[in-house]
């Protein structure tokens, strides 16, 4: 089967950093979907696997951690999907990616891809949703039967792709008060087309422009962006008893004693730890898949896909990795078709 993989972590301009490849193609066993890939998404995760290092790979390391695609075989112990359904995930991070032909994942962390939408499309959901999902109602404990037209949440980074989905899971289906940030014209409309109430610039004092707009703290903060640069901005804008989720790995230590006067809660969200070590409940990433497949068929939420590159390849993945690693990115880059 084709396969794109790294064996040395280069520079994304080196031709050499991710290189066509052929592969066998893998067996079923156990809860594991064979899955003939149809598109895949690129993440952050994948440009931060791939960063440049002095390791050498003895085996071909593919790369991919969201996809759409075909069930074609099932290990024995498979129990949710049949031969044909059409799938989307993330995956585990611990195993090979899906920047292949053919491509193993547990069922268990696998939902029904929404009718409605093309393999392109539902690409871009997995691995954003899940994040996304997990950061509000399992990290921040939001509730979903609670009424929430009194309460805020702040999104840092709303028009990336943790963002996009956060927004509309917060405010469309939680029914909270949604502030965004975004920093330039296109990414403000992005956010506040997915529900965004208000949206704030992220390169400008956070605190100030809250209280400009009547706001003096938020509930909830869930931070998709530079967890250093904006701490301090949280622990000034945090609602005493409030929550705070982060997802991205701060550079510096974060003195958590700053949360303590106002008794904050602090979590880290990491959308591969009920894969990576197997937690009894890996299969909340099933029904939360499952659910919002439902959520984007019947139109309460929509697709945040804001660009394709075809045919999956070493070279359009190279181009993908290249754009995504500028950090400006606008909803889900997708690569599809082979
Ligand atoms: N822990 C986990 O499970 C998990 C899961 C998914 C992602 N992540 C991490 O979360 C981060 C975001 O992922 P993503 O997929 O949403 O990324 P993305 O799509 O690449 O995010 C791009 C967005 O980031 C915004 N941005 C750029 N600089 C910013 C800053 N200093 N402060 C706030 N926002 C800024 C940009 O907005 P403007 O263009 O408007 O400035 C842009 O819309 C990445 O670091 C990723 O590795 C972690």
């Amino acid at each position: 089967m084709k396969a794109i993989a790294l064996t040395r972590y280069l520079p994304i301009d080196n031709p050499e950093s991710l290189q066509d490849i052929e592969l066998d193609i893998p067996m079923a066993k156990g809860y594991d979907l064979l899955v003939s890939v149809e598109a895949v998404s690129v993440n952050p995760v994948d440009t931060k696997v791939r960063a440049p290092k002095a390791l050498v790979e003895d085996e071909p390391k593919v790369l991919g951690w969201d996809a759409c695609g075909i069930v074609i075989a099932t290990g024995e112990s498979v129990s949710l999907f049949k031969e044909g359904d059409r799938v989307f995930y993330a995956g585990d991070i611990s195993r090979a990616g899906c920047n292949a032909e053919f491509h193993l994942v547990d069922e268990r962390i696998v939902g029904a891809a929404p009718e409605s939408q093309t393999p392109d499309q539902v690409a871009a959901l997995p691995l954003t949703t899940i994040t996304a999902w997990e950061s509000l109602f399992d990290r921040l404990a939001i509730s979903l039967d609670a009424d929430n037209s009194q309460r805020s949440i702040l999104i840092i980074g709303g028009a990336g792709g943790v963002g996009s989905m956060a927004i509309q899971l917060a405010s469309r289906l939680a029914g909270l008060n949604v502030i965004a940030t975004a920093s330039r014209p296109d990414s403000i409309a992005w956010c506040e087309k997915m529900g965004a109430n208000e949206v704030i610039n992220h390169h400008n004092d956070i605190a100030t422009q809250l209280s400009e707009l009547g706001r003096n703290e938020v509930d909830y903060i869930l931070c998709c962006n530079d967890t250093d640069t904006h701490f301090d901005a949280m622990v000034e804008v945090i609602k005493p008893q409030g929550s705070i989720c982060c997802m991205v790995d701060s550079r510096e230590s974060l003195d958590m004693n700053a949360l303590k006067a106002k008794s904050v809660s602090f979590s880290w969200e990491f959308m591969f730890t009920r894969p990576k070590y197997g937690t009894e409940d890996m299969i909340e990433q099933h029904h939360l898949l499952s659910e919002v497949s439902r959520l984007i068929d019947e139109g309460t939420l929509q697709g945040t896909l804001g660009k394709t590159l075809s045919p999956i390849s070493a070279e359009t993945l190279r181009a993908a990795h290249a754009e995504v690693e500028q950090g400006g990115m606008i909803g889900k880059l997708v690569v599809s078709g082979w």
